[in-house]
């Protein structure tokens, strides 16, 4: 327990300048505000003096944070005085000032009644007390030793000092207290001491301090529940603490799994110093100091995800990736600048939502150049991106030896004989998991087969008759279970909540919390005093195993209460569709998933996706008579297959098949529309078979002939174009496109239904087939569709539109690269940079990289493959957003490595990217590669050689194309005159390049008439 003591000080002359009547009164305001305060605290007062007042904390009711409560209770009472002592010091113009002492000690048991404190017993404390008062300076707070130690981790106290006191020779230890901070540490619950665990201890010791020196490191604890990450975690921060290094911690929880950004969002503003902040204005002067260099729209995207933005400022205009990449830029320069060691703390992340869990990877990949250790805990079936770190320590937490355990038994049982027996039951039963074993002790304890008190038990029961728990799971709900009624509520519904609750939520769902018998059977911890109280699950299975216990009826229940308790705002939206959700309320879940996804689809398309498949779901559950499932069921998959393509490795699944099959049965005809067109898309963005997409677009463009509405032809037309364009049929691409020119009158923004310009889209695209089937006008075509688009200025038709100009028509040798053409590619490239998303700076920077290689320059065509090269290698993994474009950044490379002798290679590249072709009968680079295979086989030259590069060239002369395709014909012209010379055949030779000149120039095809003049 703990006493406080306050006096008054130079209460006399107080007296005598004011009389006795009037001091009286003043003590007896004073007294009723100090009572009030204790009170709050869950203090005793004890006895008010002439001039001051003793309370208790800790008795008659244990409270194990006694120390604290009462230094929260001191600080506050001189708050009171203040208020107090302007009034005296305005009426009676004397000074009022008082002095606390704190002091701690033990209470000898059963000398604490049924409420009045025998005085005697703890006389000597009081005595104490009453000493540290003495040494106090006025509106000063003296803590004893004893109190200093208990609250050292909670509070901020002076040096020590050496104070003489009445009635000891010798001076005493005392410590000013200075301030209570908000709680990092647990005060609920007493810990028991540590068991093994040395060089899990050591080894974090060793990397705090590799790290403070420059080396940072991630480490990962990983281990089932109740083995001791958390328990590790909490060693790390005393280490950290020790070093003056700062910690930041943050936890996942189960039910934020689906919330994008939630786990991020959370640390990040726990890191920047803004989660004590209510106030969201200061919040933002607190981001603007910590980032003072940041631009002015990269500190919007952080207040973004801070969840702190102005409501009434517009948002730029910044794709996902883009904010990712540029956000990931700020904290990474931010930590890599930073010299100040600290420890990030991330707890459960087997329960990252996956926007947070690749973030935060990105975030990781700088740690080893910074000061930084970020400790990292998981279950062990967590496999994501945070168990894959490179570089990372990875600590696997085994059970505890048989010997630990009964350590720790030894610990919490004590050590009479009646409790040998039993302790090695639990020891045998606990498999080494120290909460399992503290958790029977408390069950059989609550049971009363364990008598007295923590550490000194005694067991009178038959161990044969003794039953214990066979699973952690099962102790715990056992301990619940007997639980009184309001206390088992209140247990309830905050672990419907969350891990951590404050008791003003629970009151607002209705429920009358009762928290002190919890905190005392340690199932939950209070883990913050100041300016509230919040209280945690003592370990997330109490959380799990509350939660799964209730009735799903009454669980539903405070599901929809919490809803109503969240304010309905965007930010908000997936986790007040989570309540409703779990509420039962499908109908309003489905509304507020479907407004998380249309959130996060400018944050996070993969979280958009998440959403929208939660909808989906919700949807799908509906009863088959509701009036809307039809178009609920409708309207997420739409929006998951028409923008399948923008998610990084996501594949064609069997929902388009189900999306056409409701939009059949609905007579929906515009859903569908947009689904085939993401369904095409998604096929040729990923590469996949091209007579498959082909199919789908003639489906797509009869679907928009029939419907006849330009709107929506306009909206759609981009994929069928491209798909037509992939297998070479450009009759068919030729006319959509000139329907889709006629649907537009004009309009270049008709049916931008996510910006753009449709019509820059068709007109290019219509010149693509024109140059494809020889037609006059191409060139127009494509130099409209590039002003148009810069005209309107949305970056998808930009980079969209130049892929065709400033690649396709280059590649073709229908175009021919300059330098207008690289700086106009240098020029997009830095502003997709900036704000465009990874499918947009994958076509930049390959628009970059294929202009670079047709420079005649040497740096620059060495710059141009180095940029391929990087781009390949980014293919490789899962998260390539356009893997349909590697045939072509093969071409590139395989035919820079030719130029550069390594013919080998080309030739080989070269084969696997023609096979590739062939095999999902794309035509659209079919020539082109065998141009650059056939050049190489004849530098290479051997008989073997010629033979491969006629059959070659057989082969694509044997491919079956629209009449009047003239892309493989001149292409054939070139390579047969070039296998001709190979031959020594000169007059064969002559005639094929004499054909592919005149063929060039009637087309007017640049590429092709610069290399035919280039012919000898
Ligand atoms: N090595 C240990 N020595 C003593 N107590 C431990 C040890 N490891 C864990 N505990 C205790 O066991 C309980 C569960 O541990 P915790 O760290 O919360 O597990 P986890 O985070 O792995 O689920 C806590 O009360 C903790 O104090
Ligand atoms: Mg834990």
């Amino acid at each position: 327990m703990t006493v406080l003591f306050a006096d008054v000080v130079h209460s006399m002359d107080i007296a005598a300048a004011v009389g006795p009547e009037r001091l009286r009164e003043i003590m007896a305001d004073l007294a009723d505000r100090c009572a009030a305060v204790v009170q709050r605290y869950g203090g005793t007062v004890d006895k008010f003096t002439g001039d001051g007042i003793m309370a208790v904390f800790g008795a008659p009711v244990a409270l194990e944070d006694h120390a604290v409560r009462a230094c929260l209770a001191a600080l506050a009472i001189q708050r009171e005085v203040q208020v107090v002592a302007e009034g005296v010091k305005r009426g009676d113009d004397v000074d009022l000032r008082l002095r606390v002492g704190l002091n701690s000690g033990q209470v000898i048991a059963g000398e604490i009644g049924s409420g009045a404190l025998g005085y005697t017993s703890v006389g000597e404390q009081v005595g104490m007390a009453q000493r540290m008062e003495s040494v106090a300076p006025p509106d000063g707070v003296m803590l004893s030793e004893s109190t200093a130690r208990l609250v050292q981790a909670a509070a901020s106290l002076a040096e020590p000092e050496m104070v003489h006191i009445k009635g000891a020779d010798e001076p005493v230890v005392a410590k000013r207290l200075l301030a209570v901070g908000p709680q990092r540490e647990r005060l609920g619950s007493a810990q028991t001491a540590l068991v093994g665990r040395d060089l899990e201890v050591a080894t974090i010791a060793g990397l705090l301090d590799r790290s403070a020196s420059g080396r940072g490191c991630v480490v990962c604890v990983a281990g089932p529940a109740g083995i001791g990450k958390t328990r590790l975690v909490g060693e790390a921060e005393r280490l950290a603490n020790g070093r003056d290094i700062a910690v930041f911690s943050t936890f996942c929880e189960s039910h934020a799994i689906d919330i994008a950004f939630h786990a991020i969002a959370r640390l990040l503003r726990v890191a920047v110093g803004v989660s004590g902040l209510d106030d969201d204005e200061a919040a933002r002067e607190q981001v603007r100091s910590t980032f003072s260099d940041a631009g002015a729209e990269d500190l919007m995207l952080l207040y973004d995800l801070l969840g702190i933005q102005d409501a009434g400022v517009a948002m730029p205009n910044i794709e996902p990736d883009a904010r990712r990449r540029r956000l990931t830029a700020l904290i990474n320069s931010m930590s890599l600048a930073s010299t100040t060691p600290a420890l990030y703390v991330i707890e459960d992340a087997h329960w990252i939502d996956e926007a947070s869990e690749s973030m935060l990877a990105d975030f990781l990949a700088v740690i080893p150049q910074t000061h930084f250790t970020t400790l990292i805990t998981y279950r062990p079936e967590y496999r994501g991106a945070l168990a894959q770190v490179s570089g990372a320590q990875t600590i696997s937490l085994a059970p505890l030896a048989d010997s630990e355990t009964i350590a720790l038994l030894d610990e919490l049982l004590g050590s009479d004989p009646s409790v040998a027996a039993i302790k090695s039951v639990i020891a045998g039963r606990v498999a080494g998991n120290p909460f399992f074993a503290q958790e029977i002790v408390r069950e059989l304890a609550e049971r009363r087969v364990l008598e007295g008190a923590r550490g000194e038990y005694t067991c009178r029961t038959d161990i044969s008759d003794v039953s214990v728990p066979g699973t952690l799971h099962a102790t715990i709900a056992a301990r619940i279970d007997r639980l009184g009624a309001d206390a088992k509520e209140t247990l309830n519904a905050a672990a419907v909540v969350g891990s951590r609750f404050i008791a003003d939520t629970l009151k607002s769902l209705g429920i009358a919390p009762v928290v002190e018998d919890l905190v005392r059977a340690e199932l939950i911890d209070q883990v913050r005093f100041t300016p509230y109280a919040e209280y945690a699950f003592h370990h997330p299975l109490v959380r799990t195993v509350a939660y799964e216990s209730q009735l799903k009826s009454d669980r539903a229940r405070l599901h929809r209460r919490v809803a109503d308790t969240i304010a309905q705002e965007d930010q908000n939206a997936a986790l007040l569709a989570e309540h409703l959700e779990a509420a039962g309320d499908l109908r309003n879940a489905f509304d507020w998933h479907m407004r998380a996804g249309a959130w996060f689809h400018f944050r996070d398309i993969a979280a958009a996706h998440t959403s929208w498949r939660r909808a989906r779901q919700v949807a799908d559950r509906l009863p088959e008579d509701h009036p809307q499932r039809s178009s609920m069921r409708i309207a997420p998959r739409t929006l998951l297959v028409g923008t399948a393509w923008r998610v990084a490795g996501t594949r064609l699944d069997t929902s388009f098949e189900e999306l056409r099959d409701l939009c059949t049965d609905a007579g929906d005809q515009q859903s569908l529309a947009i689904g085939l067109a993401g369904f095409v898309t998604t096929i040729t963005v990923n590469g996949d078979d091209s007579r498959e997409a082909s199919r789908r677009a003639t489906e797509l463009m009869e679907l928009l002939d029939s419907v006849g509405d330009s709107t929506l032809t306009l909206a759609m037309c981009f994929a069928p174009l491209i798909a037509k364009h992939w297998t070479g049929e450009s009759v068919e691409g030729l006319r959509f496109a000139q329907r889709s020119i006629d649907a537009a009158e004009g309009d270049a923004t008709r049916g931008a239904l996510v910006g753009g310009t449709p019509l820059a889209m068709a007109i290019v695209m219509r010149g693509v087939a024109r140059y494809c089937l020889g037609h006059a006008g191409w060139k127009d075509d494509i130099h409209d569709a590039l002003a148009m688009a810069d005209r309107v200025g949305e970056l998808m038709a930009r980079v969209g539109i130049r892929n065709y100009a400033h690649v396709e028509a280059i590649v073709n040798g229908v175009l021919a690269s300059d330098a207008s053409v690289l700086q106009d590619a240098a020029e997009t490239l830095a502003t997709t940079e900036k704000v465009g998303d990874d499918f947009q700076l994958l076509v930049a920077r390959l628009t970059r990289g294929v202009n670079l290689i047709h420079q005649h320059g040497g740096p620059e065509r060495a710059a141009g493959l180095e940029l391929l090269t990087g781009l390949r290698e980014a293919a490789e993994g899962e998260q390539f957003p356009n893997p349909g474009l590697v045939p072509l950044i093969d071409i590139y490379i395989a035919k820079e490595h030719s130029q550069l002798g390594d013919i080998d290679g080309a030739v080989e590249r070269c084969r696997t990217v023609i096979d590739g072709l062939f095999a999902k009968r794309a035509i659209v680079w079919t020539a082109s590669a065998t141009a650059v295979l056939v050049e190489a086989l004849l530098c290479r030259g051997s008989d073997s050689d010629l033979r491969e590069a006629r059959a070659a060239i057989d082969r694509l002369a044997a491919v079956p194309t629209d009449p009047g395709f003239v892309v493989h014909e001149i292409w054939l012209l070139r390579l047969r005159a070039l296998l001709a010379r190979a031959h020594g055949d000169d007059c064969a030779y002559r005639g094929y390049r004499d054909r592919y000149r005149a063929m060039a120039t009637e087309l007017g095809f640049e590429g092709h008439m610069q290399w035919a003049e280039a012919m000898p």
